[in-house]
C-alpha cells in the first residue's frame, strides 16, 4: 500500500513538474524553480507526508469543476445535452455562502473583521460560511448547529460529503444530490481551495518549502504545523438567544455607517424587491419604521428576535431565513444595524 502511495506522489510530482518548472532566467542555466506559492495547500502537505484528507481528490477535471460551479451558482448544470433537476426550488448555494476569501487574516472568524473584509472587496456578508477553502478544512457544522439539526448534523461533522448533503436538502429546502452532482460540487470545492500564496507565510518558510524534498523529517513536521497554522480548520458556530429587552441599545452607541453596510450587503442581500421572500426590504422610512416600532418586541419582525433565530422552513412555505450566529454577526453589530434602521425611521 505504501509502494503505491509513493508511485502516485512520484507520478504528481512529475506531472506537476512539467507545468510548473521554469527555467530559471537571471541565472542563464539549467537550473529549475518550483514555483510552490503556485501549488495548493493540500497537495503540498501531502509531499510533506502529512495525513490525506477524507475528501481528498486526486484529479482536478475541468469539465466536472463547472458542472459543480453551474450546480452552486443556479442549481442546475447541462448533462448529456439535457438541463438536470434543479437541486431547490427556492435555494442557491449562493444565496448564503460566498465563493471568496472573507478576512485579511485567514485564521480568524471574527465578525468586525469579516464585514470590514466585505466592506473593502464589496462582497455579501452572508450568514454562512464561505466555499473559498473549504477543501482545506476538516470539520463542519461545529459546536452549536446541533441543536438546529440534531443527529443529521453528527453524521456531517468530519465529512466534506456529508455536510453538502445535509444542506442541499435541509438548509436548501432541496433534495440530496446524485452521486455525480455530489462528485462535481467536491470537484468545484477542490477549485476554491487554497493555495500557498494565500497563506502570508514568511520568507523563510517559503524557502524551505522550494527546497521541500531535501529537509529532514523534523523539518517537514515544522513547515506542515507552520502551514496548518496558518488557515482556519473548522468555522465555529455560537447561537445566542433573542437579547432580553433590558440589555438592548436600540442603536446608542452603535455606527451607523456599518449598520448600513450589514443591511444592503446581508439583509437586503435576499430581501431586496423580495427576492427569496415576500418581505421586500429596501432603504425607505417605511422599513426603518417597521424595525423601529417592533424593537422592543419578541416577535419575528422585532430585529433581535430574527437575527438570532431567523425563521422555519414548513410544508407550503419551504423558503425560511436562516439565523446568524454570534460568529457571522455580534451583538455590537446588531447594535449598529438598529442604529442604521433608527436613522432611517427618522427617530
Ligand atoms: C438558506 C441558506 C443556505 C443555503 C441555500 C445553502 N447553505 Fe450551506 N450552510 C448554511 C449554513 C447556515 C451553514 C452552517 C455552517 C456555516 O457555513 O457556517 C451551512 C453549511 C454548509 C456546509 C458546511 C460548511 C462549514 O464550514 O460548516 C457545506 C459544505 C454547505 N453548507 C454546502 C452547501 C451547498 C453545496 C449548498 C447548495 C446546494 C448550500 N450549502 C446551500 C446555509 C445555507
Ligand atoms: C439568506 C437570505 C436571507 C437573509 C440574508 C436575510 N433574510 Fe430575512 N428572511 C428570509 C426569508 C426566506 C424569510 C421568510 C419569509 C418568507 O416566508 O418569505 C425571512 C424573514 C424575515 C423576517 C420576518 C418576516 C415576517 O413577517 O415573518 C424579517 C423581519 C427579516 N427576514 C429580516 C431580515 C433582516 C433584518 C436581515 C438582515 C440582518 C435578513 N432578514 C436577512 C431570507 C433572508
Amino acid at each position: 500500500m505504501k509502494q503505491i502511495y509513493f508511485l502516485l506522489i512520484g507520478i504528481f510530482l512529475i506531472g506537476t513538474s512539467a507545468i510548473l518548472i521554469k527555467p530559471d532566467i537571471q541565472s542563464q542555466s539549467t537550473k529549475r524553480v518550483i514555483d510552490v506559492e503556485q501549488l495548493s495547500v493540500s497537495d503540498v502537505l501531502l509531499m510533506l507526508g502529512d495525513d490525506t484528507l477524507i475528501h481528498h481528490i486526486q484529479q482536478v477535471d475541468p469539465e466536472l469543476v463547472k458542472m459543480g460551479e453551474d450546480l452552486v451558482l443556479n442549481g442546475y448544470t447541462e448533462r448529456n445535452g439535457k438541463k438536470s433537476k434543479r437541486i431547490s426550488k427556492h435555494f442557491v448555494c449562493t444565496d448564503c455562502h460566498n465563493l471568496t476569501r472573507e478576512f485579511d487574516d485567514i485564521t480568524s472568524e471574527n465578525a468586525a473583521e469579516r464585514l470590514r473584509y466585505a466592506k473593502a472587496n464589496d462582497i455579501p456578508f452572508l450568514p454562512a460560511s464561505t466555499f473559498w477553502g473549504i477543501y482545506n478544512r476538516t470539520s463542519f457544522y461545529n459546536k452549536d448547529y446541533v441543536k438546529k439539526y440534531g443527529d443529521l448534523v453528527v453524521n456531517a461533522r468530519d465529512s466534506l460529503y456529508n455536510a453538502t448533503q445535509v444542506c442541499a436538502k435541509y438548509c436548501s429546502s432541496g433534495r440530496y444530490l446524485e452521486q455525480w452532482e455530489l462528485d462535481a460540487v467536491m470537484q468545484y470545492f477542490k477549485s476554491l481551495e487554497l493555495k500557498i500564496k494565500d497563506l502570508g507565510l514568511d520568507a523563510n518558510t517559503l524557502k524551505n518549502l522550494r527546497k521541500m524534498g531535501k529537509l529532514k523529517q523534523a523539518e517537514k513536521e515544522d513547515l506542515i504545523a507552520k502551514i496548518k497554522g496558518a488557515y482556519i480548520h473548522k468555522y465555529d458556530a455560537t447561537f445566542l438567544e433573542t437579547m432580553p429587552r433590558e440589555q438592548r441599545k436600540y442603536g446608542e452607541g452603535g455606527d451607523p455607517a456599518n449598520g448600513e453596510m450589514i443591511y444592503e450587503e446581508s439583509c437586503m442581500y435576499c430581501h431586496a424587491n423580495a427576492r427569496l421572500t415576500y418581505l421586500s426590504l429596501g432603504k425607505n422610512k417605511l422599513d426603518g419604521r417597521m424595525f423601529w416600532n417592533n424593537r422592543t418586541s419578541y416577535r419575528d419582525q422585532s430585529l433581535y428576535q430574527i437575527v438570532r433565530h431567523g425563521t422555519y422552513s414548513k410544508p407550503g412555505r419551504r423558503q425560511y431565513m436562516p439565523l446568524y450566529t454570534e460568529e457571522k454577526m455580534s451583538d455590537e453589530q446588531l447594535n449598529d444595524l438598529m442604529a442604521y434602521l433608527k436613522q432611517l425611521a427618522e427617530k
